[in-house]
């Protein structure tokens, strides 16, 4: 009985952060009764450095059978770039067709956004990214290389199949979280004219069958100004991959930062892998300085994706009170308290808002 749940702790901060995402699921299995059943996976730089092994079959099989996986972070200083990024989470995403990435944006009470006379209530959105297409499936190659006639072409790959999925994911999440019903599609129809015109078309399409759910559609070089001057526009921003990716590390700092901006990776028919947005963040690691909320964020996101809306809002609501009004600063090293001791006061708030109840 229970929820099989990969832990994928990973580099850098990824374990430190994982351990207090994991202490505040216990104590939401203690205190609502619900049970997990943790299995890790040790993978990351500090596997590939010591045994050349970056994603084995079996474990890609095993994590497969899982309700979902939570994952600290990937990313090592001594690892070249790509080669971790590429073979480890990129993979997941492409094997385990994790074809949504959610990412919402939302600002707590209480906490510091860079935007000027911008509060809580101007700050709430979603961003639906399309994972496993785009830009990123790699597309293309490198001719004649180091010659002078040297080629690189790097294709855009949109499917009728992977657009039609995501929107329509977009759609149905639009109208159940019921706040705005307002969806914008961001492209770049006056460059990417074949991409844009396969998204377009098929967002007109599959809009028609939501009459009441408003449409817009944002070049993403206009949507990065408007994010900054209205964010209060946007309800549900649907989007390729590469524009995803950009637009959400906006979304980041705007909500407070890397402290606290979590996404998740989902396939809505068969898994989903939870993530921190920010990274391995090798500087800080081993120092219990960095800010565990972002995966504490991260696993009541899961706990959404698992139906379990009332943990959920339980997390929710403590994650709320700590980052809203305990900790100093969301940054690493600057909280007024240490990494554990954040997770020890959302500990504190799930079974305080229990006993509240
Ligand atoms: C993200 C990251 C990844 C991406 C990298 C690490 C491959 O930036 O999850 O946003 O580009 O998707
Ligand atoms: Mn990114």
């Amino acid at each position: 009985m229970g929820y099989d749940i990969a832990l994928i702790p990973g580099d850098g901060t990824g374990p430190e952060v994982i351990a207090e995402a994991r202490k505040a699921l216990l104590a939401i299995e203690e205190v609502l009764g619900i049970r997990f059943n943790f299995t890790e996976y040790d993978l990351g730089g500090k596997r590939y450095l010591s045994d050349k092994t970056l994603l084995p079959d079996h474990i890609i099989r095993e994590l497969g059978q899982m309700n979902a996986i939570l994952l600290g972070a990937i990313g090592h200083p001594e690892v070249r770039p790509g080669i971790l990024e590429r073979e480890i989470l990129l993979r997941l995403r492409f094997e385990l067709d994790l074809y949504i990435n959610l990412r919402p944006v939302r600002l707590y009470p209480g906490v510091y956004t860079p935007l000027k006379d911008k509060g809580p209530e101007d700050i709430n959105y979603v961003v639906i990214r399309e994972n496993t297409e785009g830009l990123y499936a790699g597309g293309g190659g490198i001719f004649k290389k180091g010659s002078k006639d040297e080629i690189a072409i790097q294709e855009s790959i949109n499917t009728r199949k992977g657009v039609e999925r995501c929107i329509r994911f977009a759609f149905e999440y639009c109208t159940e979280r019921n706040e705005k019903r307002r969806i914008t599609l961001c492209g770049k129809s006056n460059v990417l004219i074949y991409e844009s015109d396969l998204w377009l078309r098929v967002f007109e399409i599959i809009g028609r069958e939501y009459p009441d759910i408003e449409t817009d559609y944002q070049h993403v070089d206009a949507l990065c100004m408007w994010l900054i001057k209205n964010p209060e526009r946007f309800d549900v921003i649907v989007t390729n991959n590469m524009f995803g990716d950009i637009i959400t590390d906006i979304g980041a700092i705007i909500q407070g930062g890397l402290g606290i901006a979590a996404g998740g990776n989902i396939n809505p028919e068969r898994i989903g892998m939870f993530e921190p947005v920010g990274g391995s963040a090798p500087k800080y690691a081993g120092k219990g300085i960095i800010n565990p909320l972002a995966a504490i964020s991260s696993a009541q996101m899961m706990l959404n994706y698992l139906g379990e809306d009332k943990a959920a809002s339980a997390l929710d609501n403590a994650i709320k009170e700590v980052a809203g009004k305990r900790l100093l600063s969301l940054e690493a090293g600057k909280m007024g308290f240490s990494t554990s001791q954040v997770g020890d006061l959302v500990v504190q708030c799930i079974r305080g808002n229990n006993l509240n109840r």
